[in-house]
Parts: structure tokens; sequence; C-alpha cells
């Protein structure tokens, strides 16, 4: 294995990470979250257009994850005007699971917020995405807070806010 994480820095990397995103989501929230809704955050929060938004409005960065010139996953960051640093999105395709690489991705993450001066990550994950919710605890997040939060289109997400003290 030869990982690298480097930050994405033109469209047609977003492009790739766009295509990445909607193949990981239809495969990893299939029993969490309905099809329909699915579709509908994957249009809303990871198309190219929603993640050129982000990346231009929201002060979003995203990084991309390889192995060797295979692109395998992704997570995307954000400062807050406070001391927090808000890890958005980390996501790998299933086939480079159980390898250490979300470490990786983590500390990472926390490499970022440190050097931004940001004293705490924290994340918003489905309450009943059982692995995700391991994996954060065993990194050292824990959970801090519930939310339900109206995404439009009749949907919810139903999250678990987790923190991690730096
Ligand atoms: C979440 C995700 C990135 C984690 O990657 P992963 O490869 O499955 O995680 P790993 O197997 O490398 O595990 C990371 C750490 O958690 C530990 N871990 C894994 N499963 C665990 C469990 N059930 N209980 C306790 N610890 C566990 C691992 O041992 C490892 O710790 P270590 O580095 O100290 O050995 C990946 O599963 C994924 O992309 N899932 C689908 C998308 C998703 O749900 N993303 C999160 C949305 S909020």
């Amino acid at each position: 294995m030869n990982v690298t994480i480097e930050k994405v820095m033109n469209e047609n990397e977003l492009r790739d990470i766009a295509e990445l995103a909607s193949l990981i989501w239809h495969e990893c929230f299939v029993g969490i979250i309905t099809a329909e809704q699915i579709d509908y955050m994957v249009e809303r929060f990871q198309s190219f257009p929603a993640m050129q938004a982000q990346i231009r409005e929201q002060s979003y960065s995203y990084f991309a994850v390889r192995d060797g010139a295979d692109l395998c996953g992704y997570f995307a960051v954000k400062p807050e005007d406070d001391d927090r640093f808000f890890l958005s999105k980390l996501y790998l395709r299933s086939d480079k699971r159980g390898l250490g690489i979300a470490r990786k991705m983590l500390d990472r993450v926390f490499a970022e917020a440190r050097s931004a001066g940001k004293k705490s990550v924290y994340l918003t994950v489905n309450k009943h995405n059982d692995h995700a919710v391991d994996v954060y605890k065993r990194v050292g997040f824990t959970v801090a807070d519930t939310a339900v939060t109206d995404i439009g289109g009749g949907f919810v997400m139903d999250d678990y806010i987790m923190s991690y003290i730096l």
C-alpha cells in the first residue's frame, strides 16, 4: 500500500471525488437511510456543483485519499469561526476498509485542525452507522450531543454529534 492524502486543488479532481462519493454513499448507507434519501443527499451535498459551492462559499476543503494512483477515499473539513474544526465527510471505498487508512485520514484531519489553531474537532454521524461510531470512539471521539436536522425534501438527519479534544 502506498497511501497519499492530498488537498483537492482543481475541478477535475473534484469531479472524480463526486463520482467516488456517489458510489460509496449508494453502498454504505443502504439499511441506514432510504434509497430516496441517499439520492437526495448525494445530489444536495456531494454532487460536483454542491461541493464547488461548499469550497467557494463555506470554506470547505476536500482531501483525496489515494492508494498509488487509485482514488479510494476522501474527507472534507471546515474551520469554524470559534476554536472548533468541523470534520464534514470521511469516506473510504469498501475494498479499502480495515487496512488502517482511516487512522491516517483522521491523523491528517487532526494535523489540519492543529495547524488552523483549533482546540477540538467535531462531526455528525448517523446514530445507526454503528461501524463509523465505533471507529470514532476508538480514535478518541466522544458523543457530545444529538441532533435531528431537517434537510428538506421531507428528510431528516438523525445524528450524534461527536467531539475530539486536540
Ligand atoms: C468510517 C470509515 C472511514 C472507517 O474506515 P475503516 O477502514 O472501516 O476503519 P478501520 O478499520 O481502519 O478502523 C479504524 C480504527 O477503528 C478501530 N475499529 C474498527 N472497528 C471497530 C469496532 N467495531 N470497535 C472498536 N474499534 C474498531 C480499528 O481497530 C482502528 O483502530 P486502530 O487504528 O487503533 O487499529 C469507513 O468504514 C467508511 O468509509 N465507512 C463508510 C462511510 C461512512 O460511514 N463514513 C462515516 C460517515 S460519518
